[in-house]
C-alpha cells in the first residue's frame, strides 16, 4: 500500500464522531432580522430532525423511534422509560444497551443496533423538549436562558462544539450509522446558524 492509501484507509476507519468545530460569534446586532429568521429556519430543521428530537422528548420520559429508518414514528420499543432521572435509573439504564464507549473505540453503529457514543446515553432534560413542538415554540424556548439551563446563544453554540468534540450525541446526529438519516446540513453550519440567529437578536417568527 502506498502511504496515501494508508492515510485514506485510516480516515475511513475512524468515523468522524469526534468533530472539531469553530465557534466564532458575529458581533451582536451585525445580522439582519431577515437573515436571523432564515438562520432560525435551518436551526429548526436540525433540532426537529429525528436524530436530535428522538432524545429531546417530553415529560412522559419515553424516547422516540422516528425517521425514515423506523417507518412509522413510534415510542421506543421494549417498554423503555427513562424515568425522571432521564437515564433509566428507575428502570433499565439506557447505558445497558447504549454502552458508553471510549472515544477511540467509537465505530459506526450498525442497522438496528443501539447507538453508542462516548457519553452515557440519556434523554435531554425535559425543559429542552423539542419533539412535537412547533418552530415558534422551540424558538421562544431557546431564546430564553431560563429554559436553556442558563445558556445564551453563544453558550448554546459552545455546547454543540463541546459535545461534538467529546464524541457525544451531537456528533452522532450527523454520523448516526446503520442506515439512519443524518441531521441536515453539518455541525459547523448548524453552529454558524445558531450564532447568526443570536447575533440578529434571537428573532422568532410571529
Ligand atoms: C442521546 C440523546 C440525545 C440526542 C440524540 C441529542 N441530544 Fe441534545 N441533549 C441531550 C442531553 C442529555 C442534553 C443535556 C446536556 C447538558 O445540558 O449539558 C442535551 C442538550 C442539548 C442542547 C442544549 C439545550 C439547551 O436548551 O440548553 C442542545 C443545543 C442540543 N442538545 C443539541 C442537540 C442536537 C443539535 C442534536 C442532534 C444533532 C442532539 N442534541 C441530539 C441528549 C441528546
Ligand atoms: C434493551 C436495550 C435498550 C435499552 C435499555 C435502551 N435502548 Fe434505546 N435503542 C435500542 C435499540 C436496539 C435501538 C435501535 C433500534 C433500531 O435502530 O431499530 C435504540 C434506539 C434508540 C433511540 C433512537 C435513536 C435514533 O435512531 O434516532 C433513542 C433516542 C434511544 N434508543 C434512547 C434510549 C434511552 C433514552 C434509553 C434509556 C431510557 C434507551 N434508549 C434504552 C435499545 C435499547
Amino acid at each position: 500500500m502506498k502511504p496515501f492509501a494508508i492515510v485514506a484507509a485510516l480516515a475511513l476507519a475512524g468515523p468522524a464522531l469526534a468533530e472539531q468545530a469553530v465557534v466564532a460569534p458575529p458581533e451582536a446586532g451585525s445580522v439582519s432580522r431577515a437573515d436571523g429568521l432564515a438562520a432560525w429556519d435551518r436551526v429548526y430543521e436540525v433540532v426537529s430532525h429525528p436524530r436530535c428530537a428522538n432524545c429531546h422528548v417530553g415529560p412522559d420520559n419515553i424516547p422516540m423511534w422516528s425517521g425514515p429508518s423506523y417507518g412509522t414514528a413510534r415510542k421506543h420499543g421494549m417498554n423503555i422509560n427513562a424515568g425522571e432521572s432521564r437515564m433509566g435509573a428507575e428502570y433499565v439504564p439506557c447505558a445497558a444497551c447504549h454502552v458508553q464507549r471510549a472515544q477511540e473505540d467509537l465505530a459506526d453503529n450498525g442497522p438496528n443496533e443501539p447507538p453508542q457514543v462516548a457519553l452515557a446515553w440519556q434523554l435531554a432534560p425535559v425543559e429542552f423538549q423539542w419533539f412535537g413542538k412547533t418552530s415558534a415554540e422551540i424558538c421562544a424556548q431557546m431564546a430564553d436562558p431560563e429554559r436553556t439551563g442558563g445558556r445564551d446563544w453563544v453558550a448554546l453554540a459552545e455546547h454543540l462544539a463541546e459535545d461534538a468534540h467529546h464524541g457525544g450525541f451531537v456528533a452522532w446526529g450527523w454520523n448516526p450509522g446503520g442506515g439512519r438519516e443524518p441531521a441536515p446540513y453539518d455541525l459547523q453550519r448548524h453552529i454558524d446558524d445558531v450564532l447568526a440567529w443570536g447575533a440578529a437578536g434571537t428573532p422568532c417568527a410571529d
